[in-house]
Parts: C-alpha cells; structure tokens; sequence
C-alpha cells in the first residue's frame, strides 16, 4: 500500500481536485479496462464533489456511459429519506441526467430487514464481479471514496461494532447504538481490495481525529478508518485545511 496525502485551501477546493483526479481515474479504467467501477461514499462531504461532477462542463466528457456507481455504505431508510445516502447523491450528481441510470447500483434500504437489504446488495455486487474479476475472492473497485467521522468511523464502520470484525462477507448490516440504528456498509475485506482508496475529508470538526490517525501518535491508537489499508492499492487522504490545522507540516 502506498499512502499519500493532499492538503487543499477550502472544501471546494478539496471537491474540484478530486473531481479533476476522479475524470483522470475513470478515463484510464475505462482505456484498460473499458468501465470504471467507482464506490461512493455518503455523509456531506462529497456532495461538492458530486455536484462539481454534475455541474461544471469540463466534466461533461466524464465516460459515465462505461461508469458503474456503487454505495459503500447506506442508512436504514428509504431513498427519500433525508437521511439516505442515495437522496443526497440523487440531489447532487444524478438529477443532471448524465449518468445511466442502469449504472446506479443502489442499496434497498427501504426493506424493513436491514440484514436482507445488505445480502441482497451482496448478491447483487457477486453477479456484477464474477469470479474471474475477484482478487482474494473480493470485488475490487477502481476507487472507492470514503470519508472520515469524528470519532474515527469510515463508511458504516464504527468504533467498538461488530462489523468491525467481519472478514468474510462483502456487505454487512451493522448495528450503531450510537444512532440505535442498522447501517448497510461494505466490509473492511472489500475496502482494502480497492485499486485506490480517497478519504476526503473536510472541517474543523475532523482535526483533532485527524491528528490521531495520522499525527506521531497515530501507531498507539486503532480507529476504523485506520484499517482502511488497501493491500496493493493507493490510499489517498484528500484535506481541507481546517481538517488538516493540527497535522505536523510534513
Ligand atoms: C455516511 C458516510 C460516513 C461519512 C462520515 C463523514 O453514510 O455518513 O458513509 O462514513 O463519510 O460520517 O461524514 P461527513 O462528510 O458528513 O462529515
């Protein structure tokens, strides 16, 4: 794994450059490979990312027609929801009408059983990387964008949950006593087999966990996204200044 770090001046700095860096991803994958196979992360952070995608014309050539949109995580609740991490990427990216939207795999979280909603996306992430496309029996995305809480949780991986553990399966429903909810995420084992890995992240909020997760200290301490450590793949932490304010300039 090489990790690589990358400090803009705001947040919407930190969205032009990922969307810049994601059209440079998408048109490589899709010359080698011919699609592009993206995760999306939810929360609020990428929504300027998503809109910057949807929005600005440079990015009318993004290949979205060979572009496959996944979610690495999703709340308990139905698309509409205010809460859902598909109503937020629905709002920001494909309302614009560029993206297929066949290519838009989206978790059913409106099911009342959350741990049928996770096996159904897992099925339906096994029929779309046949065995031939696994590595280590895992899907492996071309990105896979996250981001990053204050207490340290990526995706839907929280700090002291069981999903934490979970080595086997690809999508799991993970109880959040926190919020005393289920959230549908992605495993650890399919984040880490990501050809690259963006954690974006964005705040004031975010610079005392980032100073614990990748200051001089950062061995004596394990939080989720800690792990998020894709074997052969790229990690890249994408940063706004403010999340960055208490990181050694290094
Ligand atoms: C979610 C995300 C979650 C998010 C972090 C950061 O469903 O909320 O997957 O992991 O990335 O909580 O959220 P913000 O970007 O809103 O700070």
């Amino acid at each position: 794994m090489t990790e690589s770090r990358q400090v803009y001046d705001d947040a919407d700095a930190l969205a032009r450059a990922a969307a810049l860096e994601l059209l440079r991803e998408a048109e490589k994958a899709c010359a080698l490979r011919g699609r592009f196979i993206l995760a999306l992360s939810g929360g609020s952070t990428p929504r300027k990312l998503y809109s910057v995608l949807a929005n600005d014309a440079r990015y009318s050539s993004f290949p979205w027609a060979t572009t496959h949109l996944f979610f690495g995580d999703e709340r308990h609740v139905s698309p509409g929801d205010a809460e859902s991490n598909f109503r937020m990427v629905d709002e920001s990216l494909l309302r614009c009408g560029r993206v297929p939207m066949e290519n838009v795999h989206r978790v059913h979280a409106e099911l009342p059983d959350a741990d049928q909603a996770a096996a159904d996306y897992e099925v339906e992430l096994r029929s779309f990387f046949p065995e031939a496309q696994r590595v280590g029996g895992f899907p492996r995305f071309d990105v896979t964008l996250l981001g990053m809480g204050p207490d340290g949780h990526t995706a839907s991986l929280f700090p002291g949950t069981d999903g934490l553990r979970e080595s086997t399966r690809w999508v799991i429903s993970n109880y959040v006593e926190k919020f005393r909810t289920n959230r549908i995420t992605f495993t650890f084992p399919v984040l880490n087999m990501s050809r690259e890995t963006w954690l974006l992240v964005a705040g004031a909020d975010k610079a005392d966990m980032m100073l614990e997760v990748l200051g001089p200290d950062r061995a004596q301490v394990s939080y989720p996204v800690q792990r998020v450590v894709p074997g052969d793949g790229k990690k890249r932490w994408l940063l706004d200044r403010a999340a960055a304010a208490k990181l050694p300039k290094s």
